[in-house]
């Protein structure tokens, strides 16, 4: 059975040409800034301030998406341009977390999977050694953040955004035909699914542990509502993050856990297709979050590959309402322009930016397109 039907693919390829053409302009006037958002829109740039950022790799990674769908040289340039100038944020070696696989897993993967870059294998070596390290081998798991306000200590505290970085370990796993780092990464995913999961599939973004014991003493809202809501983006994470372990280890509980966490999302979504930041917070103020619609996606899509036939177009056809929608209401093509998709969030208290344009939602949105498109490498 196709998994998409005609006017699917006709969609898909006519939005392919849409991100080349648009992406193509400003990959020229971006090839040295690491943007996250934009100001009058065009890209900001964190290079001098925050190139410790976790969304950093982005968009050399989508400039990687592009050249390894086009082989336009122009996209070359601007990543690799990205990636070096990443090296500053290993200089910055106090400031590093956990998001070395969302940062170099992306800058430097695809250009050593596609070009054989001897430093991008350096590069992305470095990211897992400093990720194992963060390993806690009492409570068998990662530490996230160095310093968080949400807590003085923050020795104990793991999130599930974890999940997008256990892919680098494995890669140095394969790389170095050394178990240890798959070992790492599948004690902190078995950890995460015993203890983020919630019995409905819904997820906690922060687990707060005893870091001496590994005894689980609390939870904390982090960037959802509160305390025992449901942060959208949250809930994708774990829906891609799981998937991918799977990829990675063939566990199956990985993607069982996986299609449980899509279940509560696609539930949670399926009235407009236009996730809320939280799943559970009230509906005033209205906190969009398409970012978590681009990463449910992407996971959706390879849920979709590797379940039965029977189960296939239940996964397939939520990742297309999700993109669809999402594209039709929300993305801006203007060349004028350098954002693609609008309404994203970073969290839902603090200074966060809500309802704006944010890279990783246009990150997700092409890695889900270049999926349907059939392209490889997987980037994770
Ligand atoms: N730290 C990843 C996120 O904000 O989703």
């Amino acid at each position: 059975m196709e998994l998409l039907t005609k006017h699917e693919t006709e969609w898909i390829n006519k939005i392919w040409e849409k991100l080349d053409a648009k992406l193509s302009v400003v990959t020229l006037r971006s090839r040295d800034k690491l943007p996250f958002c934009t100001k009058t829109h065009m890209h900001d740039d964190t290079k001098d301030d925050g190139i410790n950022c976790w969304t950093n790799g982005f968009w050399p990674g989508l400039n990687w998406l592009m050249y390894s769908g086009t082989k336009n040289e122009e996209y070359l340039k601007t990543a690799e341009t990205g990636e070096k100038l990443l090296d500053a944020a290993f200089d910055n070696y106090d400031q590093i977390s956990h998001d070395t696989g969302f940062i170099w897993r992306l800058a430097s993967g695809p250009n050593y999977a596609l070009t054989g870059n001897e430093k991008s294998r350096i590069r992305q070596s470095m990211a897992a050694s400093h990720l194992m390290a963060r390993f806690n081998p009492v409570g068998e798991f990662i530490r996230a953040w160095n310093k968080h306000s949400i807590a003085d200590d923050c020795s104990g505290l793991t999130i599930i955004d974890t999940m997008l970085n256990l892919p680098v370990l494995y890669w140095a796993s394969r790389e170095y035909n050394d178990p240890r780092f798959r070992f790492v990464a599948m004690k902190h995913a078995d950890n995460t699914m015993l203890n983020h999961i919630r019995p409905d599939g819904s997820v906690r973004h922060v687990v707060i542990r005893n870091s001496e014991t590994g005894e689980v003493t609390g939870e904390a809202g982090g960037q959802g509502y509160a305390i025992g809501s449901c942060w959208s983006r949250g809930q994708a994470w774990a829906i891609y993050g799981f998937v991918l372990s799977y990829i990675h280890t063939g566990k199956e509980e990985y993607l069982d856990t996986a299609k449980r966490a899509a279940h509560y999302f696609i539930s949670a979504v399926c009235n407009t297709w236009i996730p809320m930041l939280d799943f559970r917070s009230p509906k005033e103020p209205a906190i969009y979050d398409t970012s978590a619609g681009m990463i449910a996606a992407c996971g959706l899509i390879e849920i979709a590959r590797l379940v039965p036939e029977y189960e296939k177009g239940l996964y397939m056809r939520a990742a297309i309402k999700l993109l669809m929608t999402i594209e039709e209401k929300y993305a801006d093509w203007s060349k004028e322009t350098d954002f693609i998709i609008d309404m994203a969030s970073g969290s839902y208290k603090g200074t966060a930016h809500h309802n704006e344009n944010i890279i990783y939602t246009d990150y997700y949105f092409a890695e889900a397109i270049y999926k349907l498109k059939g392209f490889e490498p997987l980037f994770w």
